[in-house]
């Protein structure tokens, strides 16, 4: 099977952008399954730079079809609007296809975001994009599905039946509310610019598979913030990890082949939540300036912390990542020393998993090793052999307490500041990307 999954390994933010762009080339199809447009992703070439949120990362690529799975969230406004800015940019959108089943992100998605949050003592810190209460509605069997947003007649009956229910919830508690024949005018020129693109993405994609096309499956936010497998509650509403996909996208599971887990090479969060290697102060405000760590859809400054091996234990426990790709190491040069977390101590007893209660996650100790700090110049460094022996020791302590191999390492966020390691990705990655 010609099939490749990239998962975010931490909370998200780990460069998976990048990557897919990078591994895009001679691919026939990226995928996003899951999320909508509370994810960011940033591409850099030919000196330009493109902060996606909904379109997958493969659209700068002509022959590549680019696919918003079933599992998605889709806020029609948000993504017509994405359109737009890459066809302004002389970026083509023609190879875009949208699933009918998957569900749609509504005005009102946004003000029940904020109730919702409003409501809690221990805030989410979500997105605002709506993506809880959509998946909610999915859950609740009161969604709007991107087949029934196309269909005028349909839209209105839906809000017919859902308005009045969310207009006095929202009312309730000082909220806005929302006129349906507004909507409607609103919703109309985007029910026609999306209907031609509407489509059952789940049989395209079999059809590829039959094909043997090379699909590569664009997992957006991080395992850590996967609703099952993250750090519940303070997670998002959908999960990124490798088992999600055939769900998502409407494969079968035995399709998926190859996974990749993107790893930073530190960790970063966004919003609330526990982060047991969190570090303040100078060390993390000179990493958050070094990797522009400052959201790209809300420009919330990241959480800063050293890289977490339990965490990435589980994470590929979940994912059964194949290799990892190292991101951001650029970002470590000239930080003196470095530290990594083998495990964790709760009440005093050493444990090597990650606490399934947020209370006990708060708790946990961190147990460092301290590594030796790195510098190097991007301009003298063409291939991995080419790295301070220092940074070769940090990847491989790495690979030692994860058991998984680090096949490419990226030093920038250009596509040729991206070391792969073709003997690694060769044997575990299905030979992607030999070039
Ligand atoms: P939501 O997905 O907007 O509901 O937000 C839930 C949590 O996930 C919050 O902590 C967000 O900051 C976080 N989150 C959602 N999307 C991303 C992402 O793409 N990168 C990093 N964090 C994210």
């Amino acid at each position: 099977m010609n099939t490749y999954a990239i998962i975010g390994a931490q909370w998200g933010d780990e460069g998976k952008g990048k990557i897919t762009d990078y591994l895009s080339e001679d691919v026939g199809y990226v995928v996003r399954y899951q999320g909508g447009d509370n994810a960011g992703h940033t591409i850099k070439f030919d000196g330009k730079t493109y902060a996606l949120h909904l379109i997958p990362s493969g659209i700068f690529r002509k022959n590549t079809m680019n696919v918003l799975a079933n599992g998605m969230v889709i806020n029609p406004l948000a993504l017509v609007e994405e359109m737009s800015m890459l066809n302004q940019l002389s970026v083509s959108t023609d190879n875009l296809l949208i699933s009918s089943r998957a569900h749609v992100i509504m005005p009102y998605h946004h003000q029940l975001d904020m109730l919702y949050e409003s409501l809690k003592t221990d805030k989410i810190g979500t997105t605002k994009k709506g993506i809880g209460p959509t998946y909610s509605d999915k859950i609740a069997r009161r969604g709007l599905r991107m087949s029934d947003f196309v269909s005028e007649a349909r839209l209105e009956a839906h809000l017919d039946e859902s308005l009045p229910f969310i207009n006095t919830l929202l009312k309730t508690y000082g909220f806005e509310t929302f006129d349906k024949h507004s909507l409607l005018h609103q919703m109309k020129p985007i029910q026609d610019q999306l209907a031609p693109l509407v489509c059952d993405t789940s049989k395209r994609l079999n059809g590829a598979l039959k094909n043997n096309d090379k699909i590569l499956f664009e997992g957006a936010q991080g395992t850590l913030l996967c609703i099952d497998h993250g750090t519940y509650p303070f997670v998002t509403s959908s999960s990124p990890t490798a088992a999600s996909i055939p769900l998502s996208a409407g494969i079968p599971p035995q399709a998926l082949k190859h996974v990749m887990g993107i790893v930073k090479a530190y960790t970063t969060r966004v919003g609330e939540g526990a982060f047991p290697t969190e570090i303040f102060g100078e060390k993390a405000e000179s990493i958050r300036i070094a990797g522009n760590e400052f959201g790209t859809t809300t420009g919330r400054p990241r959480r800063i912390g050293w890289l977490d091996s339990v965490a990435l234990r589980h994470a590929n426990r979940v994912n059964g990542f194949s290799v990892w790709a190292l991101t951001l190491l650029d970002v470590l040069n000239g930080v003196d020393s470095l530290k990594i977390c083998t495990h964790y101590t709760l009440n005093g007893v050493m444990i090597d998993e990650l606490p399934a209660s947020d209370e006990d996650l708060r708790r946990v100790e961190p147990v460092y090793e301290t590594m030796q700090g790195f510098s190097f110049d991007n301009k003298n460094i063409a291939t991995y052999e080419d790295l301070p022996e220092a940074a070769k020791v940090y990847i491989e302590k790495l690979e030692a307490l994860t058991k998984v191999p680090v096949g490419i390492v990226s030093i920038g966020p250009s596509r040729d500041e991206t070391l792969v390691r073709p003997e690694i990705m060769g044997k575990h990655f299905g030979g992607a990307c030999d070039d």
